[in-house]
């Protein structure tokens, strides 16, 4: 008997391709991620015993493409908790630029692959610098998870599809662990609510998941647009710039982020009838500025995307997707799994080469 053996097929687990598997694998991954980082109410991660993060005055976050979307985040959750400055750079910048590094500095450096050539070349200019380095890495035994002084992996497992997505949700989850974790170590005050929260992160990103033809209904809007706008204020302001990365990654739309805030400022110019805009509003303290937005684009004639929770008044908007309710904080992981479907569902519908994009390579290990 001929039995069929398709090795790439059979990697792929049923699914039609390996990025659709890696979406599918993010509830099992964070949760592997989240597993045994949390006893009694508090934050373990035992890698990093030996640091006294008194001795820090400044944080960088350094990272490329995913990483940095990832390091924004995390940036922003570590200083609102422990009042520290936190700078987030991405790395080709940060190693021309003579950043203010010192013995005095918590570095940490955030890489999928471990491999990349500016991130690698930033680490080692930190370290020269006098810097405490923490790298996140994904490959086990890579050489910025080798070259930093300390190291934390994220579980996601192997990445194959070139557009990263499990990376991304499982490097969010580790950054808001370690910033409340150097809380903690600080004595600072600690948020119990979304240290509870974080175990049911997953079983929200599977519900989420089975939500998925309604993004794929969205998807349909964009098949035949040159353009799409992201928008979005405070932590959604991260999640938009990676939605928009994801979409024009994959499906090749040209997509543009901005800080809600800055549509007066120049974006607004390009909105037309039938522009497509998509929105991402979980922040309470902010939300009803973003949604406010969204309505200054409709009048000019744009189709909106909303993704927003429940507590947000909402008129009027053509699509909106209500998130589980959750935490601010954790938004940022749960808002992520929609857009990439979205990017995801539009590549497919414009028949592209989804896991293999052109000219994008999985790790750039040449500057
Ligand atoms: C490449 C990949 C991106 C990734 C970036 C950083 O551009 O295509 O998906 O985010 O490199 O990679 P790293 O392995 O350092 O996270």
């Amino acid at each position: 008997v001929n039995v069929p053996y398709d090795l790439e097929a059979a990697k792929k687990d049923g699914y039609d391709t390996f990025m659709l598997k890696e979406i599918y694998e993010q509830p099992h991954v964070i949760a592997e991620t989240l597993r045994g980082r949390i006893v009694n109410q508090k934050i373990v991660l035992d890698e990093l015993n030996d640091i006294d993060f008194h001795q820090f005055n400044k944080v960088y976050f350094v990272a490329c493409g995913t990483a940095y979307h990832a390091s924004l985040c995390g940036s922003q959750v570590l200083e609102r908790a422990t009042k520290l400055p936190v700078i987030a750079t991405v790395a080709s910048e940060f190693r021309y630029n003579d950043p203010l590094v010192d013995e005095q500095t918590l570095a940490i450096f955030v890489s999928q692959s471990g491999e990349t050539a500016d991130t690698l070349a930033a680490l080692r200019l930190a370290k020269e610098k006098g810097a405490t380095t923490i790298a996140i890495a994904n490959v086990l035994g890579s050489t910025i998870s080798r070259d930093a002084n300390y190291v934390l992996y994220t579980c996601a497992g192997p990445e194959i599809a070139v557009a990263s997505t499990k990376a991304y949700t499982t490097q969010l989850v580790l950054l808001i662990l370690l910033a409340y974790y150097i809380a903690q170590e600080l004595g600072k005050e600690i948020d119990h609510e979304l240290i509870q929260q974080l175990n049911t992160i997953p079983q929200y990103v599977e519900n989420i998941l089975k939500d998925h033809s309604i993004f794929e209904n969205y998807a349909k809007m964009l098949e035949n647009l040159h353009d799409a706008y992201f928008i979005g204020r405070s932590l959604d302001y991260a999640s938009v710039l990676e939605g928009a990365l994801k979409l024009k990654e994959v499906s090749y739309v040209h997509a543009d982020a901005y800080v809600a805030g800055e549509l007066k400022h120049g974006p607004i110019a390009l909105i037309e009838d039938g522009s497509v805009v998509i929105a991402v509003a979980t922040q309470p303290h902010i939300a009803a500025k973003t949604i406010s937005n969204i309505q200054e684009t409709m009048a000019r004639g744009a189709r909106v995307i909303l993704l927003t929770t429940h507590g947000e008044e909402v008129k009027n908007v053509e699509n909106t997707y209500y998130l589980p309710d959750v935490v601010p904080t954790l938004q940022a992981i749960l808002v992520a799994i929609p857009l990439q479907l979205i990017a995801y569902y539009t590549a497919c519908i414009k028949g592209c080469d989804v896991d293999k994009p052109r000219n994008l390579a999985k790790s750039v290990t040449v500057e």
